[in-house]
């Protein structure tokens, strides 16, 4: 079994979360529930809240070998009257349920504001109406920023907000209603924007959610990987263990309250050249290109790479797993556990 070394926390980090009961919405989904490993082997006592819509990316498997430290809540995070019941055992809460799928949002905005804003509120209202306030940590996204940048040049916290899909306008939506409620009535955020996560626990059910994991599956497959165009567009990969320190250290800094941080990666790549490393890697696969569809192009971001020296400045947070560690492992992952993941 292969494994990766995401960045370390500190022994004050740690300390942070031995015995602390920790609340993480969107659990049985893919950021999720690495977010639980990380919790369970510090020694949180952790606690889900997912409704396992088949619509996204929840899988129980996702929570093998930990389910017996944590506690599952099986509910829809838009019923705000059962959240009125959970949310004052917990002072810190990982928010992580979302709608990821970019065409989705386009195809259903209905679900996509729902998945994205309203269940947000339902979470931040149940914490108004009982007047707890704890620390919320809200997994934000690159989408924000629309087509943010030229060639290279790092997008920063400061770029315009632009979204181009329906999904970046509600995220931002999500985000901002953190903050409101921070600074109405009390309790304490702060936002990641992530940026393509990879790795372990993602869904492989479709081409929707998540492109380096359609990729892998299809690689895995042996089949042609689909690409559109020339794939000359330039994307940052974050490991999702790597994105799992970065939340465990934005919840534990009090620094990080208030603030919104991009994460990104050390050496952006063209989509060609990450496909090319997961065939490598999975050594099955070829590389093939198609026409780009010509109802995507209006939503396509061009370029992107993020600038992490805010994160990296505030709360010391880098990188730490190359893509190569990475996709191995995920590779190995996908291998072992295939069954789990691979039906419809
Ligand atoms: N995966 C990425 O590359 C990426 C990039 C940028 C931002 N994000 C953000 O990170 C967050 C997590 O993404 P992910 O990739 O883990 O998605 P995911 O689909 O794997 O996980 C989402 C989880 O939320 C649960 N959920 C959905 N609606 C719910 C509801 N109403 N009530 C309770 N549970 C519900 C789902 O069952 C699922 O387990 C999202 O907010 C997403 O926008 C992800």
């Amino acid at each position: 079994m292969k494994v990766v070394e995401p960045f370390p926390l500190s022994d004050a980090a740690r300390s942070f979360y031995v015995q602390r009961p920790v609340l993480v919405t969107g659990g049985l989904g893919f950021i999720g529930s690495n977010l639980v490993h990380a919790l369970a082997k510090i020694g949180a006592r952790v606690t889900v809240l997912d409704n396992l819509n088949p619509k996204y990316g929840g899988n129980q498997f996702n929570l093998n070998g930990v389910e017996g430290q944590v506690e599952l809540i099986n509910a829809d995070q838009g019923e705000e009257k059962v959240l009125q019941n959970v949310v004052g055992r917990f002072d810190s809460i990982f928010n992580m349920v979302g709608q990821v799928s970019h065409i989705d949002s386009m195809e259903d905005p209905y679900a996509d504001l729902y998945t994205n804003v309203r269940v947000h509120i339902a979470l931040l209202e149940a914490c108004r109406k009982v007047g707890h306030k704890p620390k919320v940590v809200f997994a934000g996204t690159r989408g924000q920023y629309g087509r943010a940048n030229g060639a290279l040049k790092r997008v920063n916290e400061s770029a315009p907000i632009a979204p181009v899909d329906v999904n970046g306008v509600n995220k931002h939506a999500g985000e901002m209603y953190h903050f409101l409620y921070s600074h109405a009535y009390g309790l304490r955020s702060c936002s990641l924007r992530l940026t393509n996560t990879y790795g372990p626990r993602h869904t492989m059910k479709t081409s929707r959610q998540g492109v380096i994991a359609w990729f892998v599956r299809q690689a895995l497959d042996g089949q042609e990987v689909q690409l559109f165009g020339g794939g000359d567009q330039l994307r940052d990969c974050n490991h999702v263990a790597d994105v799992a320190s970065a939340l465990l250290l934005a919840m534990f800094n009090p620094a990080a309250d208030g603030e919104v941080f991009n994460l990104g990666s050390e050496e952006p790549m063209s989509l060609l050249r990450i496909v090319e490393r997961i065939v490598a890697v999975a050594e099955k696969g070829s590389v093939k290109h198609i026409p780009y569809p010509e109802h995507l192009k209006a939503i396509e971001i061009g370029d992107y790479a993020g600038d992490y020296s805010k994160i990296q400045k505030i709360l010391g947070w880098l990188p730490s797993i190359s893509l190569d560690t990475g996709l191995a492992e995920m590779v190995d992952y996908y291998r072992r556990n295939r069954d789990h993941y691979w039906r419809a």
